[in-house]
């Protein structure tokens, strides 16, 4: 467990000595004291390169990465399944992003891009990136200033290949776990959500923006993503969120408040609606309440494609979404689209050129506080962060996310821990050697994938690696031939998915996972049940064939944490951060409520 603080701090001490971390100045900035330099820039500024800035295509959509000059983009960004053409080594996304970053600066300003990735559990598309938990298992430790360290991993590893935006920390508090993006939040209650935004606000952004190893993070999506009523016409996914401002406000603004009180410098508006209106559009949710009441300064950036969604045809949606407060657009495939309507909206009057300054001003802002307009700058790639991607420091911060978001939900007779001295192990189950499994959606592919995706350690790898010379740990998927072991471990629950594709209406075990745990129960041996999955799953009678049951999340690659925590080197310490029901028909339940009586109650967590 100390291992990895103190080498963490010894690279923290290393770069503070070196200059680099500067001192802890609240970023928590004051975006608008760099509102003398962007105007200075903006008065040189024609409505083309205006507009140019507040529009961000996709990689895979820019036909021609000369379109930056062309439209003189303001941001690129690469979507979940969008690599660079090479490869997707972190030497082809570093040759890719220098390479757009060289057409920004033969623009006549010379303005360097934003380039943002979906960087939600380490830089997860890059092959060898150190995959961290999901946040619902981060809000399990409990444990804000290990997310920090975390994330700050991570920004380090972003850096590594030259990329300056993420967009995260997602700070959504998901109400009802069918949702397919339930995974992507710190847990149900705005009190863990507040105190996780907060701190990866700080760990992604660090003390300054300017350094080397900081990005820009983005809080998403604002706002009531997790609240949607699924049914009556409105998808669980980027449906309606129909509450009061009142409980809008309790549950589902905390994250957005801490996050801009930590000096995050983008946000995301969100697809959902509230109360049948989009976000994307709203008036009075983005410019009243977001940068108004909680006096946010930095820019928004839309969802992918989100304006598209808005009422009207697209001149409508554009005009609408601009003039609610939306500084820059996330237009994947069709940039030249956006560009030209939204010239046409300000040609017609229907959005101010005002409008477009506030939001270019804003857009410039970040990217001075970020060092980005400084003379003469070039791209330059920190040979500690290249250094730093992948590595062992990274990968043991990784690990102790791990033990301390693992949840220990059962354990009768003190079957845990177990003994690395035992004679033999009988391990089952699809994740049990499955590193696509525990790292979920939002890996290496947006909808993530089964199987050997990256390089990590899978539950089973780690194992065996963990127990004695004289432990035999043996393996089969479907549980059979474990009699006579002296212990079993079935690790089983949910295959990858992200939005849209992970909304689910059942959440049980497949026949597969329960046949597995059946065997092993059939084999009299005591029998450990492991859940990997990115949501409680309704656990129906393994909870009784089990006579251990720990709830693991998507741990990402460090499987190692999970062993830790099997063979007692760590004794768990994380709590659930979302109620565990015992049934289907209890979903939405939450504590407070009138009939609250889940399976494992909000905060539950045993130890050894
Ligand atoms: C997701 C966002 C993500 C964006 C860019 C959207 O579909 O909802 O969370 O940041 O795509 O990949
Ligand atoms: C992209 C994601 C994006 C999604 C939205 C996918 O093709 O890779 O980043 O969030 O489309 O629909």
């Amino acid at each position: 467990m100390r291992s990895s603080s103190v080498i963490l701090c010894a690279t923290g001490a290393a770069l503070a000595a070196a200059g680099l971390l500067l001192p802890a100045s609240p970023v928590a900035a004051r975006f608008s004291s760099f509102d003398p330099q962007a105007n200075e820039v903006l008065n040189r500024m024609t409505l083309d390169e205006k507009i140019g800035q507040m529009t961000q295509a996709d990689h895979n959509g820019l036909a021609d990465p000369a379109d930056v000059e062309k439209y003189f983009l303001g941001s690129v960004l690469n979507g979940g399944d969008s690599d660079p053409k090479s490869g997707n080594t972190l030497a082809d996304w570093t040759a890719m992003y220098l390479g757009y970053q060289s057409h920004a600066l033969k623009t006549r300003l010379a303005i360097p891009l934003l380039y943002g990735v979906d960087a939600v559990h380490g830089h997860n598309n890059v092959l060898g990136a150190v995959i961290f938990p999901h946040n619902i298992g981060l809000g399990c430790t409990r444990n804000p200033e290990l997310v920090e360290r975390a994330e700050r991993a991570v920004a380090e590893e972003v850096r590594a290949g030259g990329i300056n935006w993420v967009f995260a920390p997602c700070v959504t508090a998901p109400q009802d776990e069918r949702w397919g993006r339930t995974y992507e939040g710190f847990g149900e209650s705005p009190d863990v959500v507040k105190s996780m935004a907060a701190a990866a606000v700080r760990g992604f952004q660090a003390d300054d923006l300017r350094n080397p190893f900081s990005v820009l993070a983005c809080a998403k999506h604002f706002i009531g993503d997790g609240g949607t009523t699924w049914g009556t016409g409105s998808p669980i996914d980027q449906g309606d969120t129909r509450v009061d401002e009142a409980s809008l406000r309790r549950i589902h603004m905390q994250g957005y408040i801490t996050a801009i009180e930590a000096g995050v410098g983008s946000i995301m508006p969100s697809y959902n609606s509230w109360n049948g209106q989009k976000c994307s559009g709203s008036h009075r949710l983005l410019t009243e309440i977001l940068k108004g009441e909680l006096g946010f300064e930095g820019f928004l950036i839309s969802n992918w494609a989100a304006i598209d969604q808005l009422p009207g045809d697209y001149s409508s949606q554009v005009a609408q979404s601009i003039n609610a407060g939306m500084d820059m657009a996330m237009v994947p495939e069709r940039h030249a689209r956006f560009i030209a309507a939204l010239k046409a909206v300000v040609a017609d009057g229907r959005v101010s050129v005002a409008r477009i300054d506030d939001a270019v001003r804003r857009i410039l802002r970040v990217k001075f506080a970020m060092g980005l307009m400084a003379a003469g700058w070039t791209p330059q790639i920190d040979p500690r962060a290249k250094a730093s991607f992948g590595s062992a420091e990274h990968r043991a911060v990784a690990r102790e996310c791990v033990r301390q978001s693992l949840v220990l939900l059962k354990n009768s007779r003190k079957t845990l821990p177990l003994a690395k001295q035992i004679g033999r192990i009988h391990v089952a189950g699809k994740s049990a050697d499955n590193l696509g499994n525990q790292c979920g959606g939002w890996t290496i592919d947006w909808q993530g994938r089964s199987g050997n995706v990256t390089t990590g350690t899978t539950i089973l790898a780690a194992m065996r690696s963990a127990v004695s010379k004289s432990t035999r740990v043996a393996f089969s998927r479907d549980g059979s031939g474990a009699a006579g072991a002296d212990a079993g471990v079935v690790v089983v629950g949910e295959t990858p998915y992200a939005e849209g594709k992970g909304d689910r209406a059942d959440l049980a075990l497949t026949q597969e996972d329960v046949d597995a745990i059946n065997r092993m129960k059939s084999a009299g041996i005591p029998v450990v049940l492991v859940v990997v999955s990115g949501r409680p799953v309704i656990l129906g009678d393994a909870l009784e064939k089990a006579d251990a049951v720990v709830a693991a999340w998507l741990p990402g690659t460090e499987g190692a944490g999970v062993a830790d925590v099997l063979f007692g080197d760590y004794k768990p310490t994380g709590k659930l951060s979302i109620s565990w029901p015992r049934a289907m028909a209890q979903i939405p339940s939450h504590p407070g409520d009138a009939k609250y009586d889940p399976l494992f109650p909000y905060g539950y967590g045993l130890t050894y």
